[in-house]
């Protein structure tokens, strides 16, 4: 297969073009990415010589480009997204230009050219917050921040263009991913960071909100399970069983570390700050997926990756960073 693959030059794509190269010899990746502040060609430097990968410099909201890039491939797996709950809040505009606009851009011309599959990563964000029981794909969509519901937009739009178009189209709503190459902004490689450096760790309101994490490689197989094997227009949650407040996982964090507990500084809340995620996830497990990263493991092997790739992530906290730091926070 030849796959476009957008925004995969950002923590998830570059992950899972990786995957592609290692686990399927027959496929050739083209990577569309704009390299906003989040995407990164370091992500991709060990597959950059591969003759099986190209990397293509652009907006998945460009027209004349995606369609030309499009002609030949057999399918399309669309990662790109603005993804930061906090920039949402603060910056909105971006996130619907591409995350809703750019996702409207690529399934014209899914359709145009009878592209043969296209699936969007999406989030179980979009399902908003549930106090108890897990959220299935049937559950009704109730997001909460700028992110989640432009994300939401973009999600409808897959399923508005199977139902309406017969574009063949599939999502994958995922929790909460870690582990290597993700942007030092979210919370467990800000965590890690913040602790190498000794600098405080912000924990928003009281800290026992609830996430489920999942490591990137367990999303990954998943995400090339659903493009190879997944009913058209079908949505599939991707869960890790692995619920934590957040509170824990810092915990867990700074005793891995072996740092102290006082740096954890309780701040302002996040506004509309979901509460707690959690996902049925039986019907990929139909597919023969299941999760099977051990958090604690998992969680291990990514402060290990942070420490050994200081080169990598101490220029992303420079000045672009830290000015939306200091917005969010005041200056330190
Ligand atoms: P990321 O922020 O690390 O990477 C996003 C990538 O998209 C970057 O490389 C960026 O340059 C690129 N991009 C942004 N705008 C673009 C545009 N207009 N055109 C082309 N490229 C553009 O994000 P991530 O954490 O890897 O998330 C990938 C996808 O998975 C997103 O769609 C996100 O909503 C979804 N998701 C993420 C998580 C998570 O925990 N990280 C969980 C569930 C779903
Ligand atoms: O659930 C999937 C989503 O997970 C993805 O769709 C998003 O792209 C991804 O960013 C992530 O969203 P969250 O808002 O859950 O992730 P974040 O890492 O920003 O925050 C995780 C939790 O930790 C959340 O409850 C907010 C809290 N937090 C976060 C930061 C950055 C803090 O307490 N302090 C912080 O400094």
């Amino acid at each position: 297969m030849k796959l476009l693959v957008c925004g995969g030059a950002g923590f998830i794509g570059s992950n899972y073009v990786r995957y592609v190269l290692n686990e399927r010899a027959d496929d050739s990746v083209v990577v569309l990415d704009k390299l906003t502040y989040a995407g990164n060609r370091a992500n991709l430097a060990d597959v950059s010589e591969d003759p099986l990968f190209e990397f293509v410099m652009g907006d998945i909201a460009d027209a004349t480009l995606v369609r030309d890039l499009m002609r030949e491939v057999d399918a399309v797996v669309n990662f790109a997204a603005e993804t930061h709950v906090d920039r949402s809040i603060l910056f909105p505009e971006e996130f619907i230009r591409t995350d809703v606009v750019g996702t409207f851009t690529l399934l014209e011309a899914v359709r145009d050219l009878g592209v043969p599959r296209y699936l969007q990563i999406s989030t179980d964000e979009v399902y908003g917050y549930i106090l108890e029981g897990k959220f299935t794909e049937e559950s009704p969509l109730d997001p909460s921040s700028p992110y989640s519901a432009s994300k939401a937009g973009g999600d409808l739009l897959v399923l508005a263009y199977y139902r309406t178009f017969g574009v063949p189209a599939l999502v994958t709503r995922s929790s909460n991913n870690y582990g290597p190459y993700q942007y030092p902004e979210k919370l467990i490689p800000l965590f890690i960071t913040n602790a190498l450096d000794d600098l405080p760790l912000p924990v928003y309101g009281d800290g026992r909100q609830v996430r489920d994490w999942l490591h990137v490689l367990d999303n990954c197989a998943a995400i090339d399970i659903v493009l190879r094997e997944g009913a058209e227009g079908t949505v599939y949650n991707v869960g890790g069983n692995c619920e934590l407040e957040n509170i824990g996982v810092t915990r867990a964090i700074l005793a891995e570390m072996g740092k102290p507990e006082n740096l954890i500084e309780y701040v302002d809340d996040r506004p509309g700050h979901d509460i707690r995620y959690a996902l049925e996830i039986d019907r990929i497990r139909e597919l023969g997926w299941e999760p099977s990263t051990d958090f604690t493991e998992g969680l291990k092997d990514t402060i290990r990756w942070y420490i050994e790739n200081e080169d990598w992530w101490r220029p992303l906290k420079d000045r672009a960073f830290r000015e939306y730091y200091e917005k969010q926070y005041g200056e330190r």
